[in-house]
């Protein structure tokens, strides 16, 4: 049948895979950098311009609907997630490998309602992959329907997590700390990719068990979080509570004990919220 969102929906496909030409182009040609909150928190002209695509596409099909998207807030609009129709996008996650040429780039777009998140599209550019979830309606790449791991035993993981943009020594002594614990418990490896949104949509493939991150924004998580879900997989807050899509920090797993377990042996890395920025 026809849902009330499948208009949006099929918007949203189109647009991640036009952006998707525009990076794939844009990747093998000279590039201007600018920095952000930190030295390794990067944007560069095509994050601009494929934020500036998609907003202005969505806006003109959807006047009335709101819009969160990463470099729109890095120049100062507000981040709210009020019960309007939500558009949640990030233009190139991965912009620090898209600099360097490193392959794992990808365009996300999360829509929400009453926030509830509804579906989300995230395009891995380079490998032409498509990662689309919708509520109650399963998550899928390239048509193929996506399955997380029941791993339970983080002896037997491989858990994923971001480094995040703070590299001042008290935070890398955490972060490092985090991996190490995991390490000790026994994890057959920890990976870091570059890119939040394709590490989610990996455990929603059941290619990794567990993925944690401080550091990570709302537009890293809203598509990625309806993916894993459909997928049956579960999305919390490093506290072992509900996920808030606000707090900067997450952990995912194919299973709740797998998640709850990699939950206990963090600890915290503060960033703030999104929405108090
Ligand atoms: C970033 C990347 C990075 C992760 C950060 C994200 P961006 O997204 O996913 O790997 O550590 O938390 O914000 O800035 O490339 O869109």
């Amino acid at each position: 049948g026809v849902g009330p969102w499948d208009e949006c929906f099929e918007v949203a496909v189109q647009l991640a895979l036009r952006a998707g030409q525009i990076i794939r182009k844009a990747l093998t040609e000279e590039k201007r950098v600018s920095t952000k909150t930190s030295a390794a928190d990067l944007v560069t002209e095509t994050d601009h311009r494929v934020e500036d695509l998609i907003v202005s596409e969505l806006r003109k099909r959807f006047p009335s609907h709101r819009f969160i998207a990463e470099e729109a807030t890095a120049s100062g609009a507000k981040c709210v997630l009020t019960h309007s129709p939500t558009w949640i996008i990030d233009p190139i996650d991965g912009t620090c490998n898209f600099v360097h040429r490193f392959p794992t780039v990808a365009v996300s777009i999360g829509f929400a309602v009453h926030q509830e998140l509804e579906f989300g599209v995230i395009h891995h550019c380079t490998e032409e992959r498509l990662y689309t979830g919708r509520r109650g309606q399963g998550a899928f790449c390239n048509g193929q329907r996506l399955q997380v791991s029941r791993e339970t035993d983080i002896s037997k993981a491989l858990v994923l997590t971001e480094i995040g943009p703070k590299r001042d020594p008290d935070t890398l002594k955490v972060f490092l700390s985090n991996m190490e614990r995991l390490l000790h418990a026994k994890a057959h490896g920890v990976r870091v990719i570059g890119s939040s949104t394709l590490a989610l949509c990996y455990l929603a493939s059941g290619a990794a068990d567990a993925y944690y991150q401080f550091g990570l924004h709302c537009w890293d998580l809203a598509a990625a979080t309806v993916i894993i879900r459909e997928a049956g997989g579960i999305v919390m807050d490093t506290s072992g509570g509900p996920l808030d899509l606000m707090s900067c920090r997450v952990v995912a797993a194919g299973t709740r004990e797998m998640a709850t377990l990699i939950a206990q042996a963090l600890q915290t890395i503060n960033y703030g919220r999104d929405d108090e920025k």
